[in-house]
């Protein structure tokens, strides 16, 4: 076999990769007409051929190339040289438009998210629409027979996309991505050769050099499994906007080799990202959350921040994973983020261990964050848990419930201090329905969550002029502020409302 032809690529991943498999075909896909392998070329080419083939070995990767491919990941530098057959604009997606489908688990659309990431790195744009891409790409699956049967019809659709191409455009590329690649490698080649790439799950990273290398007509592939890839540094980029949850994945593979089960060869070994790879996803999710709290009117600018003692040492007792000062600045960082947010949270008074200045600690915490809404404890001694078996329930019952009525007036006044600056505010409301307490008045929750009890009277729809109604649960209206509770506000209302029609008030 041509060396050109053919070539296995050193594993990336030393030794460690032993078990992986990687193909790294540079037959041009005109060529291997003939068979699985290439042809040999022509006789009378030979000898072109030859000078062709010792200038493209000078040019191509030296010994040091596969040592530094061969590096530890952590150690590999933030940029990569490219490899040397390749040049960095040949590397880059040039605005190339890149369609993304993914079937199968919720790996595949964190798989989704990860492929994309890199590619949006390199260069390369997203579409929704399948007409306008330039580069398809399926995340597949191979769990059952009948999953990957539907990508392959899948790629029948495609193969007719591409067929049909117009030639004024850069061809279609066409890649599989995922199990079905690993799984199934040249026979996918071999049997579509409109394929252009194959990724499996551990070599999306290499997507940009698969890609480029596929930009002169050539199939690629790398299907190398790794003991050690996590993606721990990319981080996923959601790829549907309306999404309303998001995955973070805490490991990869599998070793459990159930007996019916493809996984564990499709996937690979099984391995965990490092805990502060995963910290920081979820970190920079939360932010995303902060960040929609603070811009949309339907969501409620309330944060429930149970933080249980206001003493550190407590807290270590409690086992809460956080310090009184991480917890402030935490709180600090969220009023930042969300102006006027309202904080409400949960303490327990008279823990296991719990002193006089442990408890002055708390009633501190009290007033410095100065919660609207407080749901407040004495500790009980619970069977089964870690305190029962390690700690003693060495607070006597009455300091407890002094404790605890302490708390209780501390919280009391700092929320009526915090509900007094609604006073005289006109605030919108979402009505729940009647009072509990008086059948003339009705009850809702203001956009911190807290409750408004305003009479039920005919009051005008803002957008139905002239039109005189009675508020129903799930109608916003206007209340205009008159007193306040440290648990709940009261006024009158001034009309109906909507979204829309109001903003910020107050
Ligand atoms: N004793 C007292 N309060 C407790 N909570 C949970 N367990 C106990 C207990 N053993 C409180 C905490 C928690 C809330 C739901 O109930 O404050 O946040």
């Amino acid at each position: 076999m041509h060396p050109l032809q053919c070539v296995l690529q050193a594993q990336r991943w030393g030794p460690l990769a032993s078990v992986s498999w990687l193909l790294f075909r540079t037959c041009r896909a005109q060529s291997s007409v003939h068979g699985t392998t290439c042809p040999g070329p022509g006789r009378q080419q030979e000898n072109g051929v030859q000078k062709d083939f010792s200038s493209r070995l000078a040019a191509g990767p030296t010994f040091q190339h596969f040592l530094r491919s061969a590096l530890d990941p952590q150690e590999k530098p933030d940029v990569e040289d490219p490899p040397p057959y390749l040049t960095v604009d040949e590397l880059s997606g040039r605005q190339r438009k890149v369609y993304l489908e993914t079937y199968g688990c919720q790996m595949n659309v964190n798989d989704t998210e990860i492929a994309w990431s890199v590619l949006q790195k390199s260069g390369y744009l997203r579409t929704r629409n399948l007409q306008e891409a330039d580069v398809i790409l399926l995340v597949t699956c191979s769990i059952r027979e009948k999953a990957e049967q539907t990508i392959w019809n899948r790629l029948y659709q495609l193969k007719a996309l591409k067929t049909k191409r117009l030639r004024s455009r850069v061809p279609l590329r066409i890649g599989i991505l995922g199990c079905m690649a690993e799984r199934l490698k040249e026979e996918i080649l071999n049997r579509e050769k409109m394929v252009d790439i194959l990724a499996g799950p551990d070599a999306y990273r290499d997507l940009p050099r698969l890609l480029a290398v596929a930009e002169s007509g050539q199939q690629a592939a790398n299907v190398l499994l790794s003991l050690d890839e996590t993606y721990a540094d990319v981080m996923p980029v959601q790829t549907s906007p309306s999404a309303t949850s998001a995955f973070v994945s805490i490991m990869r593979g599998c070793d459990n080799m159930c007996s019916y089960c493809i996984v564990p060869f499709t996937r690979g070994r099984e391995r965990s990202r490092p805990v502060a790879s995963i910290l920081e996803e979820v970190r920079k999710l939360s932010e995303q959350v902060l960040q929609l709290i603070h811009e949309r009117d339907n969501i409620c600018k309330q944060i429930h921040l149970p933080a249980q003692s206001g003493s550190s040492r407590v807290l270590e007792a409690m086992r809460r994973g956080y310090s009184r000062e991480a917890y402030v600045e935490l709180v600090h960082h969220i009023r930042e983020s969300i102006p006027g947010v309202s904080l409400s949270s949960d303490f327990i008074a008279g823990f296991c261990g719990e002193t006089e200045e442990d408890h002055l600690q708390t009633v501190s915490l009290l007033r410095e964050v100065q919660y609207n809404m407080g749901f407040l404890f004495a500790y009980s001694m619970r069977q089964k848990t870690r305190a029962y078996h390690r700690l003693k329930d060495d607070v006597p019952e009455e300091v407890k419930l002094r404790r605890l009525e302490e708390l209780i007036t501390v919280f009391r006044e700092e929320a009526t201090k915090a509900n007094m600056a609604s006073v005289g505010c006109t605030q919108l409301v979402l009505v729940e329905g009647h009072s509990k307490r008086s059948a003339t008045d009705l009850c809702g929750r203001n956009d911190g969550n807290l409750k408004v009890i305003f009479p039920n009277v005919e009051m005008e729809d803002v957008s139905n002029s002239g039109v005189r109604v009675r508020a129903q649960p799930g109608d916003y209206v206007l209340v205009k502020i008159t007193s306040t509770s440290s648990q709940t506000l009261k006024g009158h209302v001034l009309c109906r409302t909507t979204l829309k029609d109001s903003s910020a008030y107050c």
